[in-house]
This record gives C-alpha cells, structure tokens and sequence, in this order.
C-alpha cells in the first residue's frame, strides 16, 4: 500500500473513482454524480492538485500503483478559520475494503494535518447513518458533537448529517 498526495498525473485515475464513489455510495457524499461526471479532466485536475497557498490537498492511497481510495484535507486560509481543518470526501473502492486501507489513509491526514503550523483540530461530517465511517473516525479519536437534521436530499429523501471533531492539541 503507497499513500501520497495526487497531482494533475492521477486525474483520470481520480475521476473514474470519484463517479464510481458517487454511484455506489450516493448518500455519503454532498456531491452528485451528474454534476461530477460533466468536469473536464483540466478540471478535475485542477481540484486534485495541491493548492499553492495550501487550502486544499488531495490524499490518495494505491494498491500494486491502482488508485484504490482517496480523501480530500481543506485548510481555510483565514486568520479565524487556519486553526481547523476539514476532512472531506473519504472513500475505499469496495474490492479494497476491511484491509486498513480507510485507516491508514485516515492517519497519514491526521499526520499531515499536525505537521502543518497552527491546526489545532480536524473536523469532518458523515451521514447519521454511516455506521462504518462513523465507527472508522471514532477509532481515530474523532468526537460527535452534533448533527444536522435534513442535511441532504437525495432523490426526495431526507438525510441527517453527524459533525465529528478530532482535538490534535489533547492527547487522545
Ligand atoms: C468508510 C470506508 C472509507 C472504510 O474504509 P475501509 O478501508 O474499509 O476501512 P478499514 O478497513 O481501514 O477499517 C477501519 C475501521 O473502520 C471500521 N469499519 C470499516 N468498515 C466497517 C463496516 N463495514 N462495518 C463496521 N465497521 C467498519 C472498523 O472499526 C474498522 O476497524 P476493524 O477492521 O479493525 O474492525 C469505506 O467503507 C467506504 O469508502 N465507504 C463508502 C464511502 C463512505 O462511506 N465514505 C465516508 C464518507 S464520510
């Protein structure tokens, strides 16, 4: 297993993944995949490389060089804001999964997120209903401390969404 940060060389690799993930798991994810599948690859290169002041990066992890999942870390610049960062968009094709993949990916963020200067905390959301997503963020320390009825719609039904939160300044 090799974990990195894509670059514009991963974007078809990426995008494929990213329609699958929208179709497979359409209710763990803000996106739609109608709106996703009509990116060109510029842009879809242009989300996946690492943005030059640092707001967004995208981590993916590979099995024998296949991009087999990935997730995106969001660093407001802001002066309120640059305390927190955001985990978003985290996904495991199905062939992969119950083998770590999920975890390791989720601790090289967490590593990645302490080593850059000032974050404090790493937020993320999931659907209230997400039993093995919310079960993966609370092995990693990740607290509950909320949840948004109504969050999304998808297809006329309504889903809550839980926000999580990991403290990188208290030891766990
Ligand atoms: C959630 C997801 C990323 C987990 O990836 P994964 O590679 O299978 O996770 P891991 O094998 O590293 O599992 C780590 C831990 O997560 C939990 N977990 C993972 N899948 C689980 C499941 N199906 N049921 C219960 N717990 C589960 C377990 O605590 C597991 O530890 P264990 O194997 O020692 O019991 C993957 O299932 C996925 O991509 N799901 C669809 C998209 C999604 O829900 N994304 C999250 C958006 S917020």
């Amino acid at each position: 297993m090799e974990i990195r940060l894509l670059d514009r060389h991963d974007a078809a690799a990426y995008q494929a993944l990213r329609l699958q993930a929208l179709r497979d798991s359409p209710h763990a994810f803000s996106a739609s995949h109608d709106e996703e599948a009509a990116r060109s690859l510029d842009e879809v290169a242009a989300r996946i490389v690492p943005a030059a002041d640092g707001s967004v990066r995208m981590f993916g992890v590979f099995e024998s060089g296949e991009l087999a999942g990935f997730v995106a870390l969001i660093h407001p610049q802001r002066k309120k804001l640059c305390h927190g960062a955001e985990l978003a968009g985290m996904y495991v094709t199905p062939s992969s999964r119950r083998r770590g993949l999920g975890a390791a990916l989720l601790q090289a963020v967490i590593a990645h997120a302490r080593s850059i200067d000032g974050v404090r905390q790493l937020g993320l959301s999931v659907n209230a209903t997400n039993e093995a997503a919310k079960a993966l963020y609370r092995s990693a320390g990740f607290m509950s401390w909320g949840v948004q009825p109504r969050a999304l719609q998808i297809d006329g039904v309504f889903h809550d969404e839980e926000y999580q939160l990991l403290r990188l300044d208290v030891p766990r």
